[in-house]
């Protein structure tokens, strides 16, 4: 059963979601030849994509009429403040990749790194994806990152769309951030509007393995970034985003994790998967959290979060006790 559904339905959903077939019947039920007219899909095709969101539990059918269930219109409308279309169609382009993972599990790293692949349309699809998950996961986030009062200076590694520091500085009247992170992507996160005048946001295009840090930083984010790396560079980028820190200033680390004690089936399943995913996708892994509090070593603390969302850790590094007190931009 794992081995058969699980891809097909994520495509099958995709086809949906670029069909335009969750909107199309968010509003109102529409019978199949409605629906087979909105999404230009044959009759025959229809009826399978439908009756299999049915039965996935995203559309409801009655009397031959098809609607959009509660799980579809919380995730798949365009509208909904939870929607994870761009996400769905991130995943798309990593099952398209799935091919190579013989290869990749047998060398621990792809045939071809795939960032230097990427079209501007891949990356466009990255930086969506990436901002869907973010939105998801950002009260839980924020309300665990200390900042002193009134702000303080961000340092948001590998940050992407932004949304995070955007965050951050919405909530605080005196926080900067500066967003570094790879000039493609920081195309995209432009075009949603992170680093306008006034957001207190600044885009910087760098590798972050190499490129000199500003110095002095409250807080340095590397969220989602050490999963890319393997266990050496990981070591290095932890030291280098330690050395940007201001005294009692932290580092705060999001990923899946393995190794945080947490039962779940899915906290347990869900890292492994990242990791085989993205040991396919550029040579990374899924790493410990006793592992990453190695890598942590000079840290004088180190807080390990659990958040929510399965398998999905948090962890504040702080280098030296801070004097002054912080504040919770979620407070
Ligand atoms: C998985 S995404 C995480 C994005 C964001 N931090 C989040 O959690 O939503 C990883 C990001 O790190 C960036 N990245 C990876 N390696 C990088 C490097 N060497 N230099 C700069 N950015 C890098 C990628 O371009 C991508 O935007």
């Amino acid at each position: 059963m794992d081995a058969f559904g699980a891809v097909i339905f994520a495509r099958a959903l995709t086809v949906g979601l670029r069909r335009g077939m969750f909107e199309s019947v968010a509003g109102r039920p529409l019978a199949l030849e409605e629906l087979s007219r909105e999404t230009g899909l044959s009759p025959d095709g229809i009826r399978l994509l439908a009756d299999a969101c049915v039965a996935g539990g995203y559309l409801k059918c009655r009397k031959g009429k098809y609607r959009a269930s509660a799980e579809a219109k919380k995730w798949l409308v365009k509208d909904s403040g939870t929607y994870l279309g761009d996400l769905i169609y991130y995943f798309d382009s990593l099952n398209t990749r799935l091919a190579g993972l013989d290869y990749s599990l047998e060398h621990g790293k792809p045939r071809e790194p795939y960032y230097a692949s990427f079209t501007d349309s891949e990356w466009e699809t990255y930086v969506r994806g990436m901002a869907n998950l973010a939105r998801l996961l950002m009260p839980d986030v924020i309300r665990r990152i200390r900042l002193p009062a009134g702000g303080g200076r961000i340092l948001d590694l590998g940050g992407s769309h932004g949304l995070y520091s955007l965050e951050c500085c919405r909530r605080f009247p005196e926080c900067t951030a500066v967003v570094m992170d790879f000039a493609p992507a920081l195309r995209w996160a432009a075009a949603m509007n992170t680093g306008e005048p006034g957001t207190r946001v600044s885009l910087s295009a760098g590798d972050i393995l190499t490129a000199p840090l500003p110095a002095g930083q409250d807080a340095v984010f590397m969220f989602n970034i050490l999963h890319g790396f393997d266990e050496e560079t990981n070591r290095k980028l932890i030291a280098r985003a330690s050395g940007a820190l201001r005294r009692g200033g932290s580092m705060y680390i999001l990923d899946q994790m393995t190794g945080t004690g947490q039962r779940s089936l899915l906290s347990r399943f869900m890292p492994l998967m990242v990791g085989l995913n993205l040991m396919n996708e550029i040579g990374g892994n899924a790493y410990s959290v006793p592992l990453i509090r190695e890598w942590c070593a000079e840290a004088a603390t180190f807080r390990v979060m659990p958040l929510r969302f399965p398998g999905v850790t948090m962890i504040q590094a702080t280098n030296w006790r801070g004097r002054g007190k912080a504040q919770s931009p979620g407070a």
